[in-house]
């Protein structure tokens, strides 16, 4: 998919947040934990969801979508997942969690996802090997079985959003309790805790981010509305900080969850008021340069960090953004270059370096879902127009990117 991008003086108006990806790919995998019907209400209509719901089919998943709610049952779901979209979306591995709870074992390949770097999946297999499975792999896919040597404890040596659900599926339904040491309290995986005890689970959060699962039997089915996509809000707050001209309102969101990208924002200058559940952004005409810190929650979030060096390109000065998550997340610097931006990774440092720059309309591709938004908010930013290519992308992560953006005045149309 080719647009093209016309510079745009500022974004107007309301912008409706849909559910969160990151919570609700997950979701819909923990729908392998029973039985019964469980119902999730905002799931963003988005093609990584897609993909999920298609490999859960092919597992003999039956559901339903509408209105953004998935009814969906898995009565007998197969522990072979041998659909090629398992090798497209990241998620594909919550499959290893969801089917080691209820068969026990699962065949499966790789997962994909974006290239940010190196994105191995140690912790995952680690983890499942300290639940008391064994994990065999050939390469091309991942053999892993119950053999009941489970540990009570298992410890990440990093924060893992991922590793923590996948161990948290995978412990359950297991006999006695486990205790999960350095675990990723990100919202979207305190959402997923949610669900899991709504459906029967007993997870306790202890003190020290430490998780305790004590195991039960049997999981059933239940109703769960899917959090806020604090990606998708923060990225459109983005959006409009980085448009002189711009006044636009996110909702419906909780502030309580977007605090540090309030406050990074604020610092440029930018005015930013909460309201409710709505965040009014009323851009400024010169930006102060910041420098920026990127870790796991409360930090600035990784998935925000490249719209916001689109934006900081705006900046009267030098900004520094140092991601410790995923440092190799670099994919929008060469195509920034190509519109003129100053903008370098400074690799003995970690960090990227950026200076206030005049955009130019040119021609660039976006490598990954991240990148893809950022260069469209550096579309608009850039004298002329630019057109961006591989912007598929985007609609991995972002429900109906296009029609949003027009909707509050963003010059965009697919050519
Ligand atoms: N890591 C390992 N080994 C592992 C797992 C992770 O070394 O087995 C490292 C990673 O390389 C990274 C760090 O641990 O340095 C944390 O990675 P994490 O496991 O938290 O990331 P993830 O679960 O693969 C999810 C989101 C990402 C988001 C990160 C961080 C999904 C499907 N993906 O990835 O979302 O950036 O958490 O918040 O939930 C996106 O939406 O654009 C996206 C990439």
């Amino acid at each position: 998919m080719i647009v093209k991008v016309s510079k745009t003086a500022g974004v107007h108006g309301e912008l409706l947040v849909s559910g969160s990806k990151n919570a609700s790919l997950p979701a819909l995998c923990a729908s392998l934990l029973t039985k019964e019907w469980l119902t999730l209400e905002n799931v963003p209509l988005i093609d990584d969801i897609d993909k999920m719901l298609k490999i859960l089919k092919s597992i003999g998943c039956e559901y339903t979508l509408e209105n953004h709610t998935v009814r969906i049952r898995s009565a007998n779901p197969s522990y072979k997942v041998l659909t090629e979209e398992v090798g497209d979306i990241r998620a594909s591995y919550y499959l290893m969690g969801a089917l080691l709870s209820r068969k026990k074992k699962v065949l499966i390949g790789y997962p994909g996802g974006c290239n940010l770097g190196s994105r191995p999946i140690d912790f995952h297999l680690k983890a499942f090997r300290d639940l008391g499975f064994r994990v065999t792999e050939n390469g091309q896919f991942l053999h892993i079985v119950y053999e009941g040597t489970k540990k009570h404890r298992l410890r990440f040596a990093k924060e893992t959003v991922g590793g923590t659900i996948n161990a948290l599926l995978a412990s359950c339904r297991l006999e006695g309790t486990t205790l999960i040491e350095n675990a990723s309290l990100e919202p979207e995986v305190l959402d997923i805790i949610e669900l899991l005890n709504k459906m029967g689970a007993k997870i306790e959060r202890k003190p020290g981010r430490v998780l305790s699962v004590a195991g039960v039997a049997k999981l059933k089915g239940t109703t769960h509305k899917i959090l806020f996509d604090r990606m998708e809000a923060g990225s459109y707050m983005l959006l409009a900080s980085s448009l002189p001209n711009s006044n636009l309102t996110v909702y419906p969101v909780e502030e309580s969850l977007l605090r540090t990208v309030i406050s990074v924002i604020r610092s440029t200058k930018t005015k930013v008021k909460v309201t409710g559940d709505a965040i009014n952004i009323k851009s400024a005409e010169n930006l102060k340069p910041v420098n920026v810190l990127i870790g796991p929650y409360p930090f600035f979030p990784t998935d925000l960090q490249q719209i916001l060096s689109v934006m900081l390109l705006r900046a009267e000065g030098e900004s520094l953004i140092e991601d410790t998550v995923f440092p190799g997340r670099i994919s929008h610097i060469g195509e920034l270059k190509k519109l003129g931006g100053r903008i370098e990774f400074d690799g003995s440092q970690n960090r990227i370096v950026i200076h206030q720059s005049r955009l130019k309309g040119s021609r660039i591709k976006a490598h990954d879902l991240r990148c893809a938004f950022g260069l469209l908010v550096a579309g608009g930013m850039a004298d002329n127009s630019t057109i961006v290519e591989n912007v598929e992308n985007v609609l991995r992560g972002y429900e109906n990117p296009l029609q949003k953006l027009k909707s509050i005045g963003f010059l965009i149309e697919e050519i």
